[in-house]
């Protein structure tokens, strides 16, 4: 098992993938430095520090230490797989080998900068296994002779600085997010085995495991820290929740071939995502989206059309593009104002602020 790539050989010079996951295009995944000192003054208040105990108790135990190794089935040639779903599946690992790397080194940086006992700890063990996944599915892409570099990508990366609310909001989020996404895909192939065309799909169902653990301990952090829950703050929470919805939707949509190829319609998928993430969320946030609106759904469309012809009109190129993508841009701006501002499902916190893993 690779901890991470740096035991992969040492490429002297940026690989076409490594620069694919250097690019910073909006939808890309980011890599993120905060301050680190409000970090350090996270508390666990009582009322949740039983909770917290049996998280970390969870996290030192190490469930799925023995989970990221290969096995025979990825030593089959894969050399007849069809070059199209080769490049898709390739684009797929890249992207998330991206995101799982960022989230390895923004928490490796949180452990080293910070001394909190309790924090320190938890972004040691969430580095630990977001480095394993980072490298596991770096394997399968070294498979492919397209390895990312990940070394040259700490260096080479730009870095985003977000204040820490922001980085709590959005890495709960995308933890509880992949968690749905991993699982959902899990399934799909256990009802279509048939279609499943490589192994690594096989490690989804533990490998989700991982990150329904490491949203939970950020839903408990969170909790314990209500004014980060309260307020202007409830605005943001809203924010966050739709920037990540709307991100997941027009991404995937954009790539409906590879989960056609995988047996799965694109739009039962991300309403299915969509719907579990924002429904896990409601352990921590106070709003959620009204995911059982057809005008939520109707607007999430809307946004992945106009996004698809910005694509079309910037390809076309000519006199007006740039007038017609500005346009459609303005278009986008007023889509996701809707949404925002579409009726929110307000609730109060459950007593309990773990839930258990939706299967
Ligand atoms: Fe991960
Ligand atoms: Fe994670």
């Amino acid at each position: 098992m690779y901890a991470t790539t740096t035991d992969l050989p040492v490429r002297p010079a940026p690989n076409e993938t490594t620069r694919a996951a250097q690019q910073d295009a909006m939808l890309n995944p980011r890599f993120y430095t905060t301050d680190f000192a409000a970090l350090d003054a996270l508390h666990i208040t009582p009322e949740n520090r039983q909770m917290w105990d049996d998280i970390l108790a969870e996290f030192r135990r190490d469930p799925n230490k023995d989970h990221f190794k290969r096995n025979a089935e990825f030593d089959a040639d894969f050399s007849g797989m069809d070059p199209e779903l080769r490049a898709q599946f390739i684009e797929f690992l890249v992207s998330s080998v991206t995101a799982e790397f960022s989230g390895c080194i923004l928490y490796a940086e949180i452990k080293k900068r910070i001394t909190n006992p309790d924090v320190r700890e938890l972004f040691g063990f969430m580095s630990r296994d977001e480095g394993r996944h980072a490298g596991f599915i770096n394997h399968t892409l070294n498979d492919f002779n397209v390895a990312v570099d990940l070394s040259f990508l700490t260096r080479a990366k730009k870095y985003t600085y977000f204040q820490p609310k922001f980085i709590y909001y959005a890495t709960y989020l995308s933890e509880k997010i992949g968690y749905a996404r991993y699982v959902t895909i899990f399934r799909n192939f256990e009802r279509n085995p048939d279609k499943r065309f490589h192994p690594i799909f096989k490690w989804f169902e533990n490998w989700c495991l991982d990150e329904f653990r490491h949203g939970e301990a950020f839903a408990v952090l969170m909790r314990s820290n209500p004014e980060l829950l309260a307020g202007r703050n409830r605005w943001w929470i809203r924010f966050f929740l739709l920037a990540v919805f709307c991100t997941m939707y027009v991404r995937d949509h954009a790539r409906r071939p590879f989960f056609e190829a995988m047996g799965i319609d694109v739009d039962d998928y991300d309403r299915r995502v969509i719907a579990l993430t924002n429904l896990i969320s409601r352990q921590v946030f106070p709003d959620t989206m009204d995911t059982d609106s057809p005008v939520f759904w109707a607007l999430m469309d809307r946004m992945w059309r106009t996004t698809d012809a910005m694509r079309r009109a910037e390809a076309a190129g000519g006199a007006f593009a740039g007038v017609k993508v500005a346009l459609l841009k303005a278009a986008n701006v007023l889509t996701f104002a809707r949404l925002f501002f579409h009726r929110p499902v307000t609730q109060a916190l459950p007593a309990d602020v773990r839930v258990q893993p939706v299967w």
